[in-house]
């Protein structure tokens, strides 16, 4: 394999010489480190430290994910012969907080209707399916696309199909009516996201339907009437539209609620190929319209991408995850269909985003989901350190790894003079890497340049341009907030109001951050980094 070195006895004898030799604790731990860091092969360079990563082959999107007896489930897309995506199954990990997954079983096998795309799951509580055995459990009933490619064309024939567990969603059962949407006439007809609609009693249904979301109702999951559609002339068109998601949630520091729908799109993201839009309006148990306001700003341009980094797709949020504040709680595959299949790993095959938290937020721009890490992540703050009213003149260093592990990192930023001059922070390593990031003061963007971050050769796609995401507010103080692993960034600005997710191929760790401004100097108030347990 090309790049990382693999263990050798002449490197060994290096790292023991320097556990003899080296008279600076730290000087002796950051050497070590980074040597070993070297030994370590090119899958186990690039496996991150605290994402989600099958052990082995491909997955893609996240699928049926509800909350239960103390347990988060999260289920994939997942090939289980190959790192390459083909005939889908329903991969599965549980996890007690959302950041330590446990792989599990493969939970639901292609059938004779056709492989299991995505979809969701819910809780069945009031049995109202008649899967539960009475009074001994509460069913976990799955919603999946069967998709079957039919014989002498490229066509693909997808119908939705139904299967129940009774042990907490380790094992499924399918339903022997199968399929309970039938479909002979649309090619793409997937995905389907269910959701309790505490208003009106019954499950409502999010489709994806070629060009638009069809929405369809249930009293219990089996059988399916038609509501109506969304979309077909709204929002982001580049692509077909894949993995709705409706839901209602509180409008910030408000008694008012809206319908948020997600709407994953592939390609047309607003940095090429695939992403996910988000719209926001009412639900009256059988349209959902835009807000008034929101339609107004989405058809001057359309700005509402939940992740504007090219790493983020077919999220979608957990049901029966009910938290006090009312939030939602999502997940993303941290991957894009223009290169997935092409990263350079071999073993496995794509990670999931961190776990976050999703609210509604109105102000004077109107109508932001806001998206942050989910609290559970405080918990694996460990070795911190803090920075206040750093001048920046020119390149500043702020850290390396010889203060702290830079490949596991929470870092938390804000300034008061955002105004006055734009920032680029840029993490490097001894091999030349870089990998930028930071605001454009002219053209108002934040910003992630992976080109010079390592491997990009895999994909023309892959790191051709700078990837940019539009401010919204520009009258508040910039804030940032920064997940790193080993092989992604998450950042999250203004509070989760601009998000960029993206992934990226280092040809070592990297082990050094600084930050410039351009033009002028500036004082960032404040930079506090969190290493993150793992
Ligand atoms: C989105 C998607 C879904 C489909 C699944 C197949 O990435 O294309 O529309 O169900 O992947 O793996």
């Amino acid at each position: 394999m090309k790049g990382f070195r693999k263990t050798n006895p002449i490197l060994m004898l290096l790292v023991l010489s320097c556990l003899v030799g080296c008279k600076d604790k730290s000087q002796k731990d950051h050497s070590l480190k980074e040597v070993l860091n070297e030994s370590f092969s090119e899958e186990e360079l690039y496996r991150p430290n605290f994402h989600f990563t099958p052990k082995a082959n491909w997955m893609n999107d996240p699928n049926g994910m509800f909350y239960y007896n103390g347990y988060y489930h999260l289920y994939f897309q997942y090939h289980p012969e190959s790192n390459v995506w083909g005939p889908m199954h329903w991969g599965h990990a549980i996890s007690s907080d959302m950041i330590t997954w446990t792989e599990q079983p493969i939970a639901i096998y292609p059938d004779e209707l056709g492989t299991i795309f995505s979809g969701s799951a819910v809780v069945d509580i009031n049995n109202s399916s008649g899967f539960g055995k009475v009074s001994k459990s509460t069913p976990i009933v799955a919603i999946y696309t069967n998709s079957k490619k039919l014989e002498g064309n490229d066509n693909w024939k997808q119908t939705q199909s139904i299967a129940y567990s009774n042990d907490e969603g380790k094992t499924f059962t399918k339903y022997e009516n199968n399929p309970v949407i039938d479909n002979d006439k649309i090619k793409d007809f997937r995905d389907p996201k269910v959701t309790w609609d505490d208003d009106r009693s019954k499950w409502v249904m999010s489709l994806a339907v070629g060009d638009k979301i069809s929405f369809y109702e249930s009293k219990n999951l089996k059988e399916w009437d038609f509501l109506s559609d969304f979309g077909q002339e709204i929002g982001g068109h580049g692509g077909v539209w894949e993995c709705p998601d409706l839901f209602k949630l509180p409008v910030l520091g408000t008694d008012e609620y809206k319908w948020v729908l997600f709407v994953s799109i592939n390609p047309g993201g607003p940095n090429g190929g695939s992403a996910t839009q988000y719209f926001i309006g009412d639900f009256d148990g059988t349209n959902f319209t835009l807000d008034k306001e929101f339609e107004k700003s989405i058809s001057k341009e359309h700005n509402y991408w939940l992740d504007f980094g090219r790493d983020n797709y077919a999220g979608v949020t957990w049901s029966n995850a009910i938290k006090k504040d009312g939030s939602k709680l999502m997940i993303g595959w941290m991957s894009n269909w223009d290169y997935a299949l092409k990263v350079p790993t071999e073993k496995w095959r794509s990670a999931m985003t961190v776990a976050r938290k999703i609210q509604l937020q109105k102000d004077e721009n109107g109508y932001r989901l806001l998206s942050n890490p989910v609290d559970e992540l405080n918990a694996y703050r460990d070795k911190k350190f803090k920075k206040e009213n750093l001048v920046i003149d020119g390149e500043t260093k702020i850290i390396s790894s010889s203060n702290i592990d830079l490949t596991s990192l929470e870092i938390n930023f804000k300034t008061s003079e955002l105004n006055k001059a734009g920032f680029t922070f840029s993490l490097t390593n001894k091999s030349g890497d870089t990998l930028a990031f930071g605001y454009n003061l002219n053209s108002k963007r934040f910003f992630v340049d992976r080109r010079k971050a390592g491997k990009t050769e895999f994909s023309e796609k892959f790191a051709e341009v700078v990837s940019y995401a539009p401010r919204t507010s520009l009258n508040k103080n910039i804030k940032g907030k920064v997940i790193l692993d080993k092989t992604s960034i998450e950042l999250f600005f203004d509070d989760g109001e601009t998000v960029m997710t993206e992934i990226f191929f280092p040809n070592s760790p990297f082990n050094n951050l600084t930050i410039k401004s351009k033009d002028q100097e500036f004082i960032l108030d404040s930079i506090e980094i969190n290493k993150l347990k793992y």
